[in-house]
């Protein structure tokens, strides 16, 4: 699989920076996202795309164990570190697929997924088995870069993303994860669409983004209508971006 191969390869030989990146490790959106779910001292969570293991770290401080997946070896390398560093030792690492998830039905009390299902390359699919293996009343979160509603913004934006990282699948926009989340066995509890920034160099570097590329990302943020540059305001320094976040329960 394609797909596949390009996400083991960008994130596997970047996966420390993942470890240390700032926008991974933020503190403020890790205490919402537990203020959000409340995790219980017996709750057994599984973190999907675990990544530099930030999300699976915060959670494994409350609840009673947390197995965390990834299919990059070496990103489930650095979250071991990152637990290592935290003193957690509750997490279980374990190289798995979103799309095809060893656990049995009904076996998670929590699933999580923070900036990974916009790499995904069937996210029905992976929706699916997120749910699958959630207990009834148990509750997936999932946060993920996104765009705005409209034909211009969900195209340009998720654009100028591939360009910065080929293995880009979609950054989908609210309108979008309303469709999917409908057809799920879910009911939604709570849905945000947060304005922020990207800080552009660190944004580029952490993907080794050559100088012609990075034009290439101007030249589109340049071109686009009046109404999409107010939606995305930028400069030398920053791009605007959003981030879809919901919690939702699983129907019984
Ligand atoms: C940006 S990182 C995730 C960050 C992390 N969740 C956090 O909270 O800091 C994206 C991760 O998604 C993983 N990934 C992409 N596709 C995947 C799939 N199909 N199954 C499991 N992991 C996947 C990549 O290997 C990468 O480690």
């Amino acid at each position: 699989m394609d797909n596949q191969r390009e996400i083991r390869k960008n994130f596997g030989k970047r996966a420390s920076k993942y470890r240390k990146s700032t926008t991974h490790g933020n503190q403020e959106d890790l205490l919402r996202m537990l203020k959000l779910l409340k995790p219980l001292p017996d709750t057994v969570a599984l973190d999907v795309a675990t990544g530099g293991g930030h999300t699976a770290v915060a959670l494994a401080k409350y609840v009673q164990k947390v197995i965390a997946i990834d299919i990059t070896p070496e990103m489930l390398e650095e979250a071991a570190i990152h637990a290592a560093k935290n003193c957690v030792t509750n997490i279980e690492f374990q190289i798995s697929d979103v799309h095809n998830l060893p656990f049995a039905t009904g076996q998670f009390d929590l699933v999580t997924s923070r900036f990974a299902p916009h790499h995904f390359y069937d996210i029905k699919t992976a929706l699916q088995e997120m749910c699958r293996v959630l207990k009834p009343g148990g509750l997936l979160y999932i946060l993920d870069c996104s765009v705005y509603d409209g034909a211009e913004t969900e195209r340009e934006i998720n654009r100028i993303e591939y360009l910065r990282d080929n293995s880009h699948i979609c950054s989908y926009s609210p309108r979008q994860w309303q469709e999917l989340l409908q057809k799920l066995p879910l009911k939604l509890l709570q849905t945000s669409f947060i304005q922020t920034r990207y800080v552009l160099p660190d944004w580029f570097e952490r993907m080794e983004v050559e100088q012609s590329t990075r034009q290439e990302v101007f030249k589109v943020l340049d071109s686009l209508s009046a109404e999409a540059k107010a939606l995305y305001p930028y400069d030398a320094n920053y791009i605007t971006t959003y981030r879809f976040e919901f919690v939702a329960a699983k129907l019984s």
